[in-house]
């Protein structure tokens, strides 16, 4: 049985609340000091990234004891629950240790395997995103929508980078010096969820990533939906938050992204 829209409003309400309490307190960590771990080679994890995480998982868990958790920093919660949140507590960390002003938080529910409210926080702009299944997407309460762009050349791109770029079989360089000579321009911002939003709000036109993890689109995914986007797999196939790369557009460009990216059309 599917949820009420008023369910879906009251999840969202909440998450917006968690989100904006989570803002606060990587407010108070930006551009201090940090303690700094590594996870990798160059993947940071940093004490506000947990603090973040805390919090949220905590207030679910005070509200919701029976609901699932999946969260970067690992404070999973399992008792096979239809509800499971999916977080990420600080959306951008390697800006946020070098105080370049572009990080967020997201956080996202899914129901029976599909996502129903997904909600991202920028702090830096005071911008709040957020979607319900079936009723729109928002900016601060204002409803957003996708860009009306049909011409790749005319339009504003972003992608990224993962971690592995190391040791990675696709490093995402090649597409993005070809992407770069199609579009009008190409921004490499550093949080796959603010890249999502601001496609969901015509900043921006179109975006792709490989190996990015379920926390890092799962909210967006829905906000860029509900705002009139398109989203799936490269290839154009159906997207899952755990699939290995993801293409997202103002719908109008998907075709022309797609075969620009792949060769081939949907
Ligand atoms: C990263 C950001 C970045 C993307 C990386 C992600 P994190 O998330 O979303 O834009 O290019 O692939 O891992 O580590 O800052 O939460
Ligand atoms: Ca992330
Ligand atoms: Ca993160």
């Amino acid at each position: 049985m599917g949820l009420k829209k008023t369910e879906i409003r009251n999840f969202v309400r909440f998450a917006e609340k968690l989100a904006r309490g989570a803002g606060k307190i990587l407010r108070q960590g930006f551009n201090r000091r940090l303690r700094i771990a590594y996870k990798g080679r160059i993947n940071p994890v940093t004490e506000y990234d947990l603090k973040s995480e805390r919090y949220i998982t905590s207030e679910i868990s005070k509200r919701f004891p029976d609901h699932d958790i999946l969260a970067e920093e690992g404070s999973d919660v399992e008792k096979q629950s239809p509800f499971r949140w999916v977080i990420d507590p600080l959306d951008g960390t390697v800006n946020y240790v070098h105080g370049f002003p572009v990080y967020c938080v997201s956080i996202a529910l899914e129901y029976d395997g599909d996502i129903v409210a997904g909600v991202v926080y920028d702090p830096e702009r005071d911008e709040l995103f957020s979607a319900g299944t079936g009723m729109g997407a928002h900016l601060n309460k204002q409803r957003i929508q996708v860009s009306d762009e049909k011409v790749l050349q005319r339009a504003l791109l972003a992608t990224g980078f993962a971690y592995n770029i190391g040791t990675a079989k696709r490093t995402n360089l090649g597409l993005f010096a070809r992407m770069a000579k199609k579009a009008q321009g190409l921004r490499r911002p550093g949080s796959a969820a603010i890249d999502l939003c601001w496609l969901a709000c015509g900043r921006l036109d179109g975006f792709w990533e490989f190996y990015l993890q379920p926390w890092d689109t799962a909210a967006a995914k829905l906000i860029v939906e509900e705002a009139g986007g398109a989203v799936s797999r490269i290839n154009g196939k159906r997207y899952s938050i755990f699939a290995p790369d993801i293409l997202a557009t103002n719908d109008h460009l998907h075709k022309a992204m797609m075969s620009a990216l792949t060769g081939k059309t949907r």
